[in-house]
């Protein structure tokens, strides 16, 4: 029997890489797992997430997967190094897409913005990749932590939105700016605002596609590009709670309807 592939996330976010997967391999049987009982991840201190990502994954385990993709980029930046040590099934990440946005920029010499949790901004992992790819200094960072509430709200409200881009970027000459990084997988719900306060030139990229083709070549498997349906997925969440399948589902319709 062909094994389901887990995805796992704090709350929705994870299902902007998972919707990559689905268009991506629509043969493939997908686990969504959120820890309703802990979102948000960002505002909490390293300790306690990890403990609660650690929970999530033993019972992502118990469901007897081939593959699991931390679709999160805080919890990637704490845990994924520890997992990859305990667990002998394939563990893919999130990263940041800092690398490519330095490199898309270097001939322009236009700076990258990075939007990420304060917790994934505050660790090792992202502050080692800067210094690696960033030689002339041009990466800036912000955290959104009210994005993710929103987002777990399913709020989507325009105006609110790009009013709070507006504010959030309001002292930055974003004519400066070649390339936006969404550091988190919730942000990418709100690519369509963000893209109405940018200067036209401003690109935005995340991480989602790095993540789906690195979980492709693990797992060797062949993109097929078809019709996905939502029976390909089993929603599981720490609280067990209906509403959050429900929230889950929505979540993943709005992002179809988007195409995102
Ligand atoms: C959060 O739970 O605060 C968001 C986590 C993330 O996608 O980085």
């Amino acid at each position: 029997m062909n094994k389901k592939i887990a995805f796992f996330d704090s709350g929705i976010g994870g299902l902007t890489v998972l919707h990559r997967a689905l268009q991506q391999f629509p043969e493939e049987q997908f686990i969504y797992y959120a820890d309703t009982l802990h979102v948000p991840y960002g505002p909490k201190t390293a300790d306690e997430v990890r403990g609660h990502i650690f929970d999530a994954v033993e019972a992502i385990l118990r469901e007897n997967v081939k593959a699991i993709v931390i679709a999160c980029n805080t919890a990637t930046s704490l845990s994924v190094k520890e997992l990859r040590s305990r667990i002998d099934i394939p563990v893919i990440g999130m990263e940041p897409a800092v690398k490519p946005a330095v490199e898309m920029n270097r001939e322009s010499g236009k700076r990258v913005l990075v939007f990420a949790t304060a917790l994934t901004l505050s660790q090792a992992k992202y502050n080692e990749l800067v210094s690696r790819v960033d030689d002339h200094n041009t990466v800036d960072s912000i955290p959104l932590p009210e994005l993710v509430e929103w987002c777990e709200q399913l709020d989507f409200d325009e105006d609110k939105i790009t009013d709070y881009f507006r504010m959030k970027m309001a002292d930055l000459d974003l004519n400066k700016y070649g390339t936006v990084v969404l550091g988190c997988t919730h942000y990418p719900y709100y690519t369509a605002m963000l893209r109405k306060v940018l200067p036209a030139h401003v690109r935005i990229i995340d991480g989602s596609t790095g993540t789906v083709n690195h979980l492709q070549q693990l797992l060797g498997l062949s993109e097929q590009h078809g019709m996905w349906t939502e029976d390909q997925i089993t929603f599981l969440s720490s609280s067990g709670k209906s509403e959050d399948q429900d929230n889950m589902k929505h979540a993943l319709q709005y992002l179809q309807m988007s195409n995102l």
